[in-house]
């Protein structure tokens, strides 16, 4: 009996000593990657990355030479990647190429309008800029695969860099999730500039972030005639219009008002005369819901409103959701734990007055894309310093990027990833077992 009990005495011993061991090396090894990245090595080496692509952007799937840039950056760091995922999309590997994985992702293309800010570097490419700061997203990434890479042998686990296309309504993530490189990844965090938040501090929230968006089109066809004898016309304008007020019932009378939902028909196309009916009418909007359940039946309603109204009106109706072109955006939903580990890390890094909360916002992100794989979190990153100007929103042709801002996106990619992998090291039960087998 006693010689059993020093047996559990010593195991216990050693099992404590195994759990502490990961506690200490992790305090000690895992840097303060904000005094990193703000070194001028990395600092100005971002901002060089920065601007060169938002020199020359790229649309959704065009993104070659965003993507030749990155895939030479990484090269120059030494970090393997797989090439091309998802057309134009990157994915390096920094670590120990061994579970467990974590993955940090940074969109990569531009939009279809005119830069009218006047500047060094303003975008060479006539119509189309990088209005939304996936420059600056690429360029934290790079900088913090340049910070983590330094500390590679630190790192318990394997850190995946996915540089994503098609953000910008292409659902560039759905094709990266199809390439099955996030197989095997235990979490995916994402970031996004804001405007409108003081430089250095971060906004986020726990469940749903954005919201899902989806797009439909509608043809409601008639009978075309002289608008001065209609009864020998069927009317699609009038069917039309009608579709278009049922259509704004479907929120008003079946959604849970405490549901936010949004519904609105931006586009109708239809005759060119003053006395010709005409033979058809062509329809569009788009439709968002924080819920994937709200999602899908006002997806639903929509058809059948739109085909059934129009049929009350004699008219014949196709309506199509452009899934093609378009992909459905499901809600962006933040992971609850997800969310209680960023702010652990954003406090400790920027101070726990640096890290603030958020509401919902109506817009849509692909990242929800990767949610629907995997447990995932985004947040935003603030870069506005009032000391020197007021920023305008994403998606305007005077959007302006902070460039003071690279360091902090780049310092808590690297932390979440870091301190992420030695959390689940911890976790892990596998040291229990294996060292068990050895007792
Ligand atoms: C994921 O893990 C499984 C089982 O270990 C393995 O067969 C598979 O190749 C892994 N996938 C990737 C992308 O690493
Ligand atoms: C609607 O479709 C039916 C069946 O194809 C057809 O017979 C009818 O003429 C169509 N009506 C109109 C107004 O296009």
């Amino acid at each position: 009996m006693g010689s059993f009990k020093w047996i559990n005495l010593f195991i216990i011993i050693f099992y404590c000593f195994l759990t502490a061991t990961p506690i200490i090396s992790d305090s000690n090894t895992i840097p303060n990657f904000l005094d990193l990245a703000k070194e001028p090595q990395v600092f100005d080496w971002m901002v060089d990355i920065r601007r060169k692509i938002h020199e020359n952007p790229e649309l959704c799937y065009e993104e070659f030479e965003t993507s030749k840039l990155i895939r030479a950056k990484l090269d120059e760091l030494d970090i393997p990647y797989k090439h091309p995922v998802a057309v134009t999309g990157v994915v390096g590997y920094i670590g120990t190429g061994l579970p467990p994985f974590v993955a940090l992702r940074a969109d990569m293309d531009a939009l279809l309008m005119q830069e009218l800010v006047e500047w060094e570097h303003k975008s060479k490419v006539p119509g189309k800029m990088h209005a939304c700061g996936h420059d600056a997203h690429v360029s934290m990434l790079l900088g913090a695969a340049k910070i983590l890479k330094d500390h590679e042998k630190d790192l318990q686990g394997t850190v995946v860099l996915v540089f994503q296309p098609a953000e910008e309504g292409c659902g560039g993530a759905k094709k990266i999730v199809d390439a099955g490189v996030l197989q095997n990844v235990s979490a995916i965090f994402g970031l996004h500039v804001l405007n409108n938040l003081p430089l250095g501090e971060v906004a986020s929230r726990s469940g749903p972030q954005f919201a899902g968006s989806g797009f439909f089109e509608a043809i409601i066809s008639g009978r075309g005639g002289h608008a001065a004898i209609p009864q020998h016309s069927i009317d699609p304008i009038l069917a039309a219009s009608n579709v278009i007020l049922s259509l704004q019932h479907i929120i008003s009378r079946e959604a849970d008002p405490l549901d936010s939902q949004v519904l609105t028909v931006a586009k109708f196309h239809g005759g060119g005369a003053f006395n010709v009916i005409p033979d058809s009418v062509t329809i569009g909007g788009t439709f968002r819901s924080f819920s994937r359940e709200s999602f899908t039946r006002m997806k639903h309603r929509i058809e059948q409103v739109i085909t059934g109204q129009a049929a009350v009106q004699r008219c014949n109706a196709t309506v199509s959701f452009l899934e093609e072109e378009k992909p459905l955006i499901p809600p962006t939903v933040n992971n609850g734990d997800l969310h209680h580990y960023f702010q652990s890390v954003a406090k400790s890094l920027l101070g726990a007055d640096k890290v603030k909360g958020m509401e919902p916002m109506m817009g849509s992100e692909d990242f929800a894309l990767y949610q629907e794989a995997l447990p995932g979190y985004i947040f935003f990153l603030g870069m506005e310093d009032v000391s020197v100007e007021h920023l305008p929103t994403g998606h305007s042709s005077y959007f302006k990027v902070n460039e003071d801002v690279l360091p902090y996106g780049a310092a808590l990619h690297a932390s979440l990833a870091a301190k992420y992998l030695a959390k689940l090291h911890q976790e892990l039960p596998v040291v229990e077992v294996k060292y068990h087998d050895e007792l």
